[in-house]
Parts: structure tokens; sequence; C-alpha cells
């Protein structure tokens, strides 16, 4: 890890509630760093990595990759350079052990995670969000086919990289990934309302609204970009 960490925001929501959406606009309007496990994980499985070769057949069956890889994936981009600012966590942690090695992990470089906003949306705008996402290869900036169209068919507006369907956002997946991943984000809920950080945003407002609401609880725990 970094010598010492800033600010952490730890972005929840089950599959498809917008945690990538709204973590790309927050965290450059933040100045905190990016960190997705999911994004890091399709990384791998692009390159072939043998992380990425284990790490594959967890996400095709909608499960959590576990705990072993994924900590130590996590740990390892802690440790870059441009995590010492802050950082806005999406994917991770994804069950209350993930959680626990977050806060020593933290705690050891005198941060903590200091709100846990959670974006809710109901369970069948879920599916149909996630049916109709297309995803740009170079950065992962996610569209949608009615709610969030690209200017130019099939090209993402921001870096001109070609838009493709994830692997795990086939109907049989999502609705094994819901059933699999549910109850998981419930406990890390529990986990950050215990701990009097949570947050709740209403996720079905339209994705400015959505922004405009997550900056409202963030902003007062962390303060504005310096
Ligand atoms: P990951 O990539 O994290 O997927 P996820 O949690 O299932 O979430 P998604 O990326 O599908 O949804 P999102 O909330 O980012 O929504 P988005 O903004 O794209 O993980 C993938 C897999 O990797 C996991 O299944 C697991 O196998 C593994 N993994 C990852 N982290 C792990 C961990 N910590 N431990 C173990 N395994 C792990 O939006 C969805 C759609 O909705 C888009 O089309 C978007 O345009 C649209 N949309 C967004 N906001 C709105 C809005 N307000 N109104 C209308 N439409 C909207
Ligand atoms: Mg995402």
């Amino acid at each position: 890890m970094t010598a010492s960490i800033g600010r952490v925001v730890v972005l929840l929501g089950a599959p498809g509630a917008g945690k990538g959406t709204q973590a790309q606009i927050l965290s450059e309007k933040l100045g905190l760093a990016h960190v997705a496990t999911g994004d890091l994980f399709r990384a791998a499985v692009r390159d072939q990595t043998p992380l990425g070769v284990t790490a594959k057949g967890f996400m095709d069956r909608g499960e959590l990759v576990p705990d072993a890889v994924t900590i130590e994936m996590l740990l390892e981009r802690l440790a870059k350079p441009d995590a010492e600012a802050g950082i806005l966590l999406d994917g991770f942690p994804r069950n209350t052990a993930q959680a626990e090695v977050l806060d020593k992990a933290l705690g050891d470089k005198g941060g903590r995670v200091n709100v846990a906003p959670l974006i809710e949306v109901p369970e069948p705008e879920l599916v149909s969000r996630l049916g109709g996402r297309w995803i740009c290869r170079a950065q992962g900036h996610p569209y949608h086919l009615q709610g969030k169209p690209p200017k130019q068919a099939g090209i993402c507006d921001v870096d001109g990289s070609e838009l493709y369907q994830r692997d795990d956002d086939k109907p049989e997946t999502v609705q094994a990934r819901l059933r699999q991943q549910l109850g998981a984000l419930e406990q890390v809920v529990g986990y950050y309302r215990d701990h009097g950080v949570l947050a709740t945003v209403d996720g079905t407002t339209g994705i400015e609204n959505v922004s405009k609401d997550l900056l409202a609880a963030i902003e007062p725990a962390i303060g504005s970009r310096s």
C-alpha cells in the first residue's frame, strides 16, 4: 500500500444499480481514484492472465470470485500512487470478510471508510438495465439502448472505442448474479449501517439526479475537493 491514504468512499448497489455510471462522474468531480474490482477482473480476463483465467468461470456463473484472489488484487491496486489522494470503490467490498480486510488495510495507513452510499433500485429495473447495457472496450463507460444511448451507434462518446455487451449480462447470468449476490450485499449494507457510515440514495431518478443526491451524501463526509 501507499504510505498513507486519503478520503475513502465505498459505492454500494446491486448489479445494475448504476455504480459504474456514477463512479465515473463522481471520481472526476471529487478527485478520487475510481477503483472497480469488476473492471480489474475484466482486464485480467481480456489479457488472459492467471488471475483472469481463475476469475472468468466465477464471473460467467454470476458468482463472487473467491476472497483470497479478490483481496490480493484490491490491495495491489491500493498500493498505486493515485490512491494516496483518496479512492472511490465500486464493487468492493462484496461481503463482510472483504469489508473487514478493507478496514484493517485502511487503518494501517491512517485511513477509514468515510461514507458508504447505497444506490437503491428495485429488482425488475435492474434486470432491464443489465439486459440493455453496452460498455466500451477501452474504459468500460456504460451505455443503455433506451436509457443512455451513445451519440453514434456502437461507439463510445468519451473515447471513441467500440461498444460491446458483457458476457455476464446474458439473461440467465443476470438472474444468477442477482440470486447469488443480493444476500451478500445485504450483509455489507448492514456492516456499514452498524459502523454509522451508510447513506441511502434513490437510484431510479435519472443519472443526473442520482449524481446530485450522491454528492449531497458524500461531500459532508469527506469535504469538497481542495
Ligand atoms: P461488477 O463489474 O462489479 O458488476 P456488478 O456489481 O454486477 O455491477 P454492474 O457493473 O453490472 O452494475 P453497475 O452498478 O456498475 O451499473 P452500471 O453503472 O453499469 O462485477 C462483475 C463480476 O466480477 C461479479 O459478478 C463477480 O463475479 C466479480 N467481482 C467483482 N467484484 C468482486 C468482489 N469484490 N468480490 C468477488 N467478486 C467480484 O449501470 C447499469 C445500466 O443501467 C447501464 O446500462 C446504465 O446506462 C444504466 N443506468 C445507470 N444509472 C441509471 C439511472 N439512474 N437511470 C437509468 N439507467 C441507468
Ligand atoms: Mg459496474
